[in-house]
């Protein structure tokens, strides 16, 4: 069973970012529901769209003045390494390592949309950039500084911002 639906809660009023988010949801549930033939396959396809969806956010984080290090970026960073480790032992017959991953991800993302992604969600309307052109109609609205955290959730890291997938 899916561990994660696609809410209200999710829609970050950011059409772009919701869009690839509501895709997250629907792969990791085909995930979760599928046959162990099939389930090396879907987790590749997660892991690809994972990497899309990270780096596009990590890109829009560049394009308004985060620094490359930042805390959303690295979270992205180290989810995607988990994964792949769930795929090197998933090609190696170790299933439940990947269903234990798939499961764990559900209540990860809720968080991390909640938090990380609404915070960016939220500092890219106020700069008013436009994820489709890549243009920024208020820049005087970019903080001076490079932002390496979150946009004042990293507060909230020592409690659950690392993700808690166990290989
Ligand atoms: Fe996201
Ligand atoms: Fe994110």
């Amino acid at each position: 069973m899916a561990s994660l639906q696609w809410t209200p809660a999710l829609v970050l009023d950011l059409p772009a970012m919701d869009a690839v988010h509501e895709e997250f949801v629907a792969l990791l549930a085909r995930v979760q529901e599928a046959a162990d033939a099939q389930l090396c396959a879907l987790w590749d396809e997660l892991i690809a769209h994972t990497r899309q969806h990270f780096g596009q956010e990590d890109r829009w984080m560049r394009a308004t003045r985060f620094a490359t290090g930042n805390c959303h970026s690295q979270q992205h960073k180290v989810v995607l390494a988990v994964m792949s480790e769930g795929a090197v032992k998933g090609a190696q017959g170790d299933l439940a390592v990947i269903r234990g991953m798939a499961a764990e991800l559900g209540p990860w993302f809720s968080h991390h949309a909640q938090n990380m992604d609404a915070a960016l969600a939220l500092h890219l309307r106020r700069v008013g950039f436009d994820p489709v052109t890549g243009q920024l109609l208020a820049p005087q609205e970019l903080p001076e500084q490079l932002i390496t955290g979150c946009g004042g959730v990293c507060g909230d890291s020592a409690g659950r911002a690392e993700p808690q997938l166990a290989a």
